[in-house]
C-alpha cells in the first residue's frame, strides 16, 4: 500500500524545503494501520513456526514433583498470583476487542496474544499441581474464585481505554511481566540448589529444570510480547509523535500491575512482594521503565517529558520523514540529504 502525500515534485535541488503532504489524520492512521499489519504478520509468524508450545506437553512435569518440596512458601504464593493474574486473559481480550473493533489488524494480534496467554495460567496450574503445593481441588476453587470478578482495564487504568493507550500499557505490562518471571526463575533454581546459569546438561538438552523451566519458555512469550507493542509504539511515534508520546508518559506515571486487588490471596501476595522484594519501584525503573526508554530513543524519562511538550510545538503538516528526535527529546526537523555524488571512479570501474 502507498500512502499518498502530493507535492513530490516540490523536492528539486537548491529549492527551499518543500513540505510533502497533506499528512491528514486519514493518512497518518492509514500508513500506521498498513505497518502494523505488516509488524503483526512477522510477529504471528514466529510465534506459530519458532515459539510454539503447549503446557501440557512441553513442560518438565517429572522434575517439577521430585524439586517441588524445595519452593519456599512465597514462592508458591506468588505463583498462585501470577496463575490468577494470567486467568484474566478472557477479559485482557474481550476489552480490547470492544476497543479495537475497527482495527482488523489490531483485533488479530488481540487474538493471537490471547492464544499464547492462555496457555500461561495453565502453565502455573500445572507447575503448582505437579510440585505438589495446591492440590487439584484448591486450584480449582482458587480459579473460580478469580473467575468471579471480572476485569476491566478503564476501572485499573483509567484514560488509556484507547487503542493506542492499550498498545502503549501492553508495552510496559508485558515488560514488566518478562522482569517477573525471569526473577522467579533465579529464584526457583536458587531454592532448587541450582547455580544461576543453566547447567551444561540443561544448556545441551535446551531447557531448564522442572519449575525454572515453565518460566523460562513462558518467560520468552513475554518477552515477544513486549517486542510487538514496543514495535507498535514506535510506528505511532513516527505518525502521530504528539498524542503516542502524551499517552506513553501518562502510562510510565500511572503503571501498575492489572487485577492484582480481585485476586483471592492478594494481602498473601502483598505481604510475599515485602518480603521476597521480587518486585520494587526501583526495579521496575531499572529493568524495564530504562530499558523501554532506550529502545524508543530517549535518554530518560525527563528526555521524555521534553519530547511531550515539544512534539505539541510541531507544525501540524509535517511527515515522518521531517520530523526526528533527540535522545534529550528535542525536536529535530529533518532537511532531505542531497543524493550521494556519484564516483567517477566506481562508475568507470562498473563498466569493466
Ligand atoms: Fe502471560
Ligand atoms: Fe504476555
Amino acid at each position: 500500500m502507498t500512502i499518498e502525500t502530493g507535492n513530490e515534485a516540490g523536492a528539486a535541488v537548491g529549492m527551499p524545503l518543500v513540505l510533502p503532504g497533506p499528512w491528514t489524520r486519514e493518512a497518518r492512521e492509514r500508513a500506521a494501520a498498513a505497518e502494523t499489519h505488516q509488524a503483526f504478520i512477522r510477529y504471528f509468524r514466529k510465534a506459530m513456526k519458532v515459539r510454539n508450545w503447549t503446557p501440557w506437553d512441553d513442560l518438565p512435569l517429572g522434575e517439577m514433583a521430585a524439586l517441588g518440596d524445595r519452593l519456599s512458601a512465597d514462592t508458591v504464593t506468588i505463583i498462585t498470583a501470577y496463575l490468577g493474574v494470567e486467568d484474566y486473559v478472557g477479559d485482557y481480550v474481550e476489552d480490547g476487542l470492544n476497543l479495537l473493533h475497527n482495527r482488523r489488524e489490531r483485533r488479530n494480534l488481540q487474538l493471537a496474544w490471547g492464544m499464547e496467554e492462555l496457555k500461561h495460567a495453565e502453565a502455573w496450574e500445572l507447575v503448582l499441581l505437579h510440585s505438589g503445593r495446591l492440590t487439584a481441588a484448591e486450584l480449582a476453587d482458587y480459579r473460580e474464585a478469580v473467575l468471579a470478578h471480572k476485569w476491566r482495564m478503564r476501572d485499573d487504568h483509567p484514560g488509556l481505554d484507547t487503542p493506542l493507550g492499550v498498545a502503549c500499557y501492553a508495552m510496559v505490562q508485558e515488560r514488566a511481566t518478562y522482569f517477573n518471571y525471569d526473577e522467579m526463575r533465579k529464584r526457583i533454581r536458587a531454592e532448587y540448589g541450582l547455580p544461576e546459569r543453566p547447567t551444561a546438561e540443561e544448556r545441551r538438552r535446551g531447557t531448564q529444570v522442572g519449575a525454572a523451566g515453565a518460566f523460562k519458555i513462558v518467560a520468552n512469550d513475554e518477552i515477544a510480547h513486549h517486542g510487538i507493542f514496543l514495535e507498535l509504539v514506535r510506528i505511532h511515534m513516527k505518525y502521530t509523535p504528539h498524542a503516542t508520546l502524551d499517552t506513553l508518559l501518562r502510562v510510565f506515571n500511572g503503571f501498575t500491575m492489572p487485577a492484582l486487588y480481585l485476586l483471592p490471596n492478594a494481602s498473601a501476595l502483598a505481604e510475599a512482594m515485602q518480603r521476597t522484594l521480587l518486585h520494587t519501584p526501583l526495579k521496575q525503573g531499572r529493568a524495564v521503565n530504562n530499558p523501554i526508554l532506550d529502545a524508543l530513543g530517549f535518554q530518560n524519562k525527563r528526555a521524555l517529558e521534553r519530547a511531550v511538550q515539544e512534539s505539541k510545538k510541531l507544525p501540524p503538516g509535517l511527515g515522518p520523514e521531517q520530523v526526528t528526535f533527540s535522545r534529550t527529546g528535542e525536536f529535530v526537523l529533518a532537511v532531505q540529504p542531497d543524493p550521494p555524488a556519484a564516483d567517477p571512479a566506481l562508475e568507470l570501474s562498473a563498466d569493466k
